[in-house]
């Protein structure tokens, strides 16, 4: 049976990146899952595409029948401001639907006798900064500092990174068959995300991204955190590159599981004056939503990501000009003119 590789949420802004890339590896199939149907210029490259959510048992059963799986990108998530608005949705969605994902890995693993690779992507929401009298005195933080998050969804991811951990290593290991590395856990920490393609939907550093877009088709944008926010950033060309860099290293050169990554920090202020630089009569405001503003405070201004860097190579090739100049603006153009 040839090889497969399952990602769920295939039809977000990173699902869609991800698969242009990995559609190129021969010999693997690759099976979507989504909530929604994954869209046409992606259907092509893709081997099956289900529609359903990662809670529905049925599904999960389904493809642990058919297929055989050995790396899974699990993708499918509630963002945090949607996961802020509905806790009990987001622990169904982002945790046990991400133990519905480990459980598939163990079981396709004992199958077909293999190690399943397990991606997840988590996020700056892990950390939380708030008890800081000043944030921005903190530096950059590396992955074992200030884990103690604010939100529901940095919990949420917090916990799925331990349980990934206990997955890869613990699992079973009271029965007499314990075998650990059935699962190959490896996540990246991501800072905010931007992409030229797609718009995220319901997470808090949408305002970047959301300036950009609504600059491009001539819309007034209202920024919902002041202009002084430095949260780091990256595009999603980068973002993908880490991806795919971090599962083709050897496991035996990673002192990590996870990992953080970033490019540049920048203020929301920054945002808008390169935005400006592109699009003179871009209108943007500044209208502060406290409840969102304080999950931003929460977030670190920028992170350490030494480890990256010196375990798989890690390094993003643009910076925040370049970002603009060279990715962002190019793509945005040939879209909306
Ligand atoms: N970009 C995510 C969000 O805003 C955080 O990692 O929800």
């Amino acid at each position: 049976m040839i090889e497969s590789i399952l990602i769920t949420g295939a039809n977000g802004e990173m699902g869609h990146g991800l698969i242009k890339k990995l559609s190129k590896l021969k010999n693997k199939n690759i099976i979507c899952l989504d909530i929604n149907d994954v869209n046409n210029q992606i259907k092509p490259l893709v081997a099956a595409s289900i529609n359903g959510s990662i809670l529905d048992e049925n599904i999960i059963s389904l493809i642990n029948d058919k297929y055989k799986i050995t790396q899974i990108y699990h993708l499918a998530a509630l963002l945090s401001s949607k996961a802020e608005h509905s806790p009990q949705l987001a622990q169904d969605v982002n945790v046990n639907g991400t133990l519905k994902l480990f459980n598939l890995a163990i079981d396709q693993a004992k199958k077909n006798n293999h190690t399943v690779k397990f991606f997840f992507p988590s996020s700056i929401a892990v950390y939380g900064l708030n008890g800081l009298k000043n944030k921005n005195l903190a530096g950059k933080i590396n992955e074992n500092q200030f884990c103690l998050p604010e939100t529901m969804y940095g919990c949420n991811k917090l916990y799925s990174e331990h349980l990934g951990r206990y997955y890869s290593i613990y699992y079973n290991r009271l029965s007499k068959n314990y075998k650990p590395g059935l699962i190959d856990f490896r996540a990246i920490r991501f800072p905010g995300l931007i992409s030229a393609d797609t718009l995220p939907t319901g997470g808090t550093t949408d305002y970047a991204p959301e300036m950009l877009h609504a600059a491009a088709s001539n819309e007034l944008y209202t920024c919902f955190v002041n202009e002084n926010t430095i949260l780091p950033f990256m595009i999603m060309d980068d973002a993908i590159e880490s991806i795919i860099k971090l599962m083709s290293t050897q496991k035996d050169k990673l002192s990590k599981m996870i990992y953080n990554v970033g490019s540049y920090s920048v203020s929301a202020l920054d945002f808008k004056n390169i935005i400006i630089k592109y699009y003179k009569n871009a209108k943007i405001e500044f209208s502060v939503d406290l409840k969102r503003q304080s999950m931003v405070d929460s977030w670190p201004e920028d992170v350490n990501f030494n480890a990256a860097m010196s375990d798989w190579k890690f390094s993003p090739k643009y910076n925040f000009e370049n970002s603009f100049k060279d990715y962002l603006i190019p793509k945005i153009r040939s879209q909306y003119e």
